[in-house]
């Protein structure tokens, strides 16, 4: 097989419309050819989330000019090109298919090997882009639809240790901004003003942390900052206070189930030499990297997030997951459809509804 494998990119999953051109290089990282996103902030915030036939028009709008820029910016032509990836799932499927559609058409008229990236490996595999990890590493996957433990094995090997069972923890940061007025899009905000704020004023729920192993729940917490945000009458210090108050409980539930992840880890693969890596959206979160990496100072484990411009939904994820994937020969038909739900871990028992016990 050819040695420096090139990708196009595609991702629509959701609210950001992207395209990338990835190579490898030598050092078994990748080089960044070109890397474009186009976020739809404008068109969701007047509504405070994403509307779902909002972002497919957006992203109707917005593609073949992304896709063509991508390619543009790159300097090589589609000949050069080896396959094309681009998401297949889980993510609204309005959204999806709009991708999904080019990039097979894309595949179908150069005649090029075509993959269906799962979002979620393109998160977990995301941090590769620039440092060479080896397998198995303890991921921690947070973004605006999951929030998992898992053990990452090798390219398409997971093995699931937890998982949220109610919220994901970016819809309680987005939950939070927009109970406390604190705009869109919630987590960045959440971040930017719990900084003015006093992180030990309110006391906040901290959802299962002492059972469920590393399972985690943030819809108390979510409720608790509901009931406490009508009793503070948009006074903004106290907006503040409740925002850093937050963040330092969700700082608090994340040590102490990221201890146990990495103990399970431990357990599973004998690994002596334990790497945590934390990527999503709302691993751009500084006060959670910081908090994480004081727990691996502690348990003397390595931290690793990705770039901050590879936390957030783009493409050069997804070109790098469908680099790898074409490398171990999992390429797909152009019959492949878009999937909402699809598990890294298929067998992971399905952890929401009532009738969970711990
Ligand atoms: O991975 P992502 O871009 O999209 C999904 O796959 O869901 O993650 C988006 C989520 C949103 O909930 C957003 O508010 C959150 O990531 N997020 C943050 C930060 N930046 C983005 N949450 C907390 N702090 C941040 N700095
Ligand atoms: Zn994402």
């Amino acid at each position: 097989m050819k040695e420096k494998i090139t990708f196009l990119g595609i991702e629509t999953s959701c609210d950001e419309t992207a395209a990338a051109v990835i190579r490898e290089n030598e050092n078994g990282t990748a080089d960044i050819l070109s890397n474009v996103v186009s976020s739809q902030i404008n068109e969701h915030k007047e509504f405070g989330g994403v509307v779902p036939e909002l972002a497919a028009r957006a992203h109707l709008e917005n593609i073949d000019y992304i896709i063509n820029k991508s390619l543009k910016d790159s300097d090589i032509t589609l000949n050069e090109i080896d396959g094309i990836a681009a998401t297949a799932g889980p993510g609204l499927i309005v959204c999806l298919t709009v991708g999904l559609n080019i990039g097979k058409s894309i595949a179908a008229f150069a005649n090029k090997p075509f993959v269906g990236v799962n979002h979620l490996e393109g998160h977990a595999l995301s941090p590769g882009l620039e440092n060479k990890i080896e397998f198995p590493y303890l991921l921690l996957l947070i973004s605006g639809g999951h929030t998992q433990y898992l053990i990452v094995k090798d390219v398409n090997d997971y093995e699931q240790l937890g998982t949220t069972i109610d919220d994901a923890l970016g819809e309680a940061f987005d939950k939070t901004a927009k109970m406390l007025n604190l705009g869109y899009p919630g987590g960045p905000n959440v971040e930017k003003f719990s900084k003015l704020g006093d992180k030990n004023y309110f006391k906040l729920p901290e959802p299962i942390i002492n059972k469920a192993g590393c399972n985690l729940s943030f819809a108390g917490l979510k409720t608790a900052v509901l009931r406490e945000s009508k009793k503070i009458n948009e006074e903004d210090q106290l907006r503040y206070n409740l925002a850093a108050s937050f963040q330092n409980t969700i700082n608090k539930i994340l040590y102490k189930k990221t201890e146990i992840a990495i103990k399970d880890f431990k357990d599973k693969t004998q690994t002596k030499k334990v790497r945590l890596v934390v990527a999503g959206g709302v691993a751009a979160n500084i006060s959670i990297r910081e908090n994480l990496s004081s727990l691996g100072k502690k348990l003397n484990f390595e931290t690793i997030y990705p770039n901050l411009k590879f936390c957030g939904d783009n493409a050069a994820m997804i070109a790098w997951a469908g680099i790898k994937r074409f490398k171990k020969k999992l390429t797909n038909t152009l019959n492949i459809s878009a999937r909402s739900r699809w598990p890294l871990d298929e067998n992971a028992p399905y952890m929401k509804g009532p009738g969970l016990k711990f």
